[in-house]
């Protein structure tokens, strides 16, 4: 939406000023009468409009609009009592969306009066304010061609704070919310452009820019790696498999946190469905299944770049294209995983558990994990039971759960539980080999995805399994969303290991 967005320190001369007004509050109560800018805001909080509803604007205009000043925002905040930090994500958007429309480039942020009235975390206000408002300034346009030239009219943006600690985070939140932008990015790339191979290369950037270790297992070494599952799914297409292995590693080690978080994102740049081909107008949109992985590595970007947790963190992105041809994996085919484990394939639409665990056994077996989150784009299912509103997690650690519930409490990124039980691993049993990859019974999918994958994790290792098929794309404007990918999880990932 926005061509940039930068912070300046001293913004002189701003365009607009925004003044934050909780339900039933008064301007004069934060500010006092001789406040700058009094008398225009209680223009703006004298209009109808001005409810304090969260996001809602009322505008005044100057009358001598010689100082550059051409308009002040009133912009509502909600309820005083019942107010969080994060509820100034969607705030941060709904002036966006103004700006966007008013063209002014020069705006002056005087929120902390309000918050500060309210007792509130200026610097978590700010930080929340900032993923806000560059979430909204990300487009998916970036395909647009020389039809469309409609990009070539975004403003860049300067935003001033009225507070250090508002600012400081604000910072800090528009350099998260540019890296959950670029795994959008990464999500709206094609399948045509983005292959396994591009994905690497991606990472190689990230793993120049952040400072991260990496290495990409693919062709012979998959092989001597015995990463079947990558193999197999991969086998039809021209555009080779690989998994990608990025490490962190924090310049002081904090005692206690040797072990490394382990992150593996299921990474299929598309999924037809294999010989189980999808039908209907099933395919449409699966150039997002890589989407689990594009968040895993966008919050490798967050790690290196502003993070920098004091704990190891590696990540295992496995990357395939399910595709047909003669050389495709097929049902009735019987794959043997290193860990030992064999499984039937009855279809090959059920193609992500099969990468993943890939990096389960990896990532159990030689990385010595602390914890374990894998994020993907599992099951149409969860769609069915929790539609776009909440992720399906599935974690029966109660440490490693509370970790990552809190981080879905910071960041808005909701995650509901769902349950496992010896019955669901029972559901996966095969005739013919230890474990099938779907059952043909349709029940409990999501659950079924994930008894899958509990057959790849050392029982004493606390694992999360995220399966983020209906949150991973917004199906209109919303908020801070545009219409497309969301990045959904970059941001959890980021707050779970800042604040582990
Ligand atoms: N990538 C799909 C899941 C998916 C569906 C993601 C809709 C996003 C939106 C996955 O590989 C898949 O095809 N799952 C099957 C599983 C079944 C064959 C056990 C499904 O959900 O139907
Ligand atoms: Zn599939
Ligand atoms: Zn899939």
């Amino acid at each position: 939406m926005f061509k940039s967005i930068s912070l300046a320190p001293e913004l002189a001369n701003p365009q607009v000023v925004v003044i934050g007004l909780f339900q039933g509050g008064t301007v004069e109560a934060y500010q006092g009468k001789k406040a700058p800018y009094g008398a225009l805001a209680a223009a703006a909080a004298a209009r109808t409009e001005c409810t304090g509803e969260a996001g809602r604007i009322a505008e005044a205009y100057p009358a001598d609009s010689a100082g550059g000043l051409t308009r002040l925002l009133v912009v509502g905040l909600g309820k005083q009592d019942k107010f969080k930090p994060g509820d100034l994500r969607n705030v941060a958007a709904a002036i966006g969306r103004r700006l966007a429309v008013t063209k002014d480039e020069r705006v002056l942020v005087h929120l902390t009066p309000a918050l500060s009235h309210a007792g509130a975390d200026l610097k978590a206000c700010g930080q929340a304010f900032g993923e806000g408002l560059g979430l909204l300034g990300w487009d998916n346009k970036q395909f647009k061609g020389k039809v469309d030239e409609s990009r070539a009219k975004r403003i860049a943006l300067s935003v001033g704070c009225d507070k250090k600690t508002f600012a400081s985070g604000a910072e800090l939140g528009l350099k998260i919310a540019e890296s959950a932008n670029f795994a959008r990015t990464l999500s709206e790339t094609p399948p045509n452009i983005a292959t396994p191979d591009w994905i690497a290369e991606q990472a190689r950037k990230i793993a120049k820019d952040c400072n991260l270790e990496i290495k990409v297992f693919a062709g012979k070494q998959l092989e001597t790696e015995r990463l079947v599952g990558h193999i197999n799914v991969g086998k039809a297409s021209e555009n080779k498999p690989c998994m990608i292995r990025l490490a962190y590693t924090p310049e002081k080690i904090r005692k206690g946190k040797e072990k490394p978080a382990v992150l593996v994102g299921k990474t299929m740049t598309y999924d037809t469905g294999g010989l189980s081909l999808k039908i209907n107008n099933g395919m449409v949109g699966m150039k997002r299944d890589k989407d689990g992985g594009c968040a895993v590595l966008a919050a490798m970007h967050a790690i290196g770049s502003v993070i920098k947790p004091d704990r190891p963190v590696v990540a295992l992105l496995c990357a395939a294209e399910n595709s047909i041809s003669d050389e495709a994996y097929r049902p009735d085919d019987i794959l043997t995983y290193r860990n030992g484990v064999t499984v039937e394939i009855t279809n090959t639409d059920a193609e992500g558990r099969l990468v993943l665990a890939d990096g389960l056994i990896w990532a159990c077996e030689k990385e010595n994990p602390a914890y374990i989150i894998d994020l993907a784009t599992l099951t149409g299912g969860v769609v069915v039971a929790l539609g776009s509103t909440f992720c399906g997690m599935f974690c029966e650690d109660d440490a490693l759960r509370a970790k990552v519930e809190q981080a879905a409490e910071a960041t808005g990124e909701r995650v509901w539980r769902l349950p496992m039980h010896t019955e669901y691993r029972d559901l996966m049993k095969s005739p013919v080999a230890d474990i099938l990859n779907s059952n043909p019974n349709r029940k409990a999918h999501p659950i079924q995805g994930a008894a899958f994958l509990s057959y790849f994790v050392d029982e004493k290792t606390p694992w999360c399994h995220l399966d983020i098929a209906g949150v991973h794309v917004a199906e209109s404007d919303s908020g801070p969303f545009v219409k497309g990918a969301t990045g959904w999880g970059t941001r959890l990932l980021a707050e779970l290991l800042a604040s582990d």
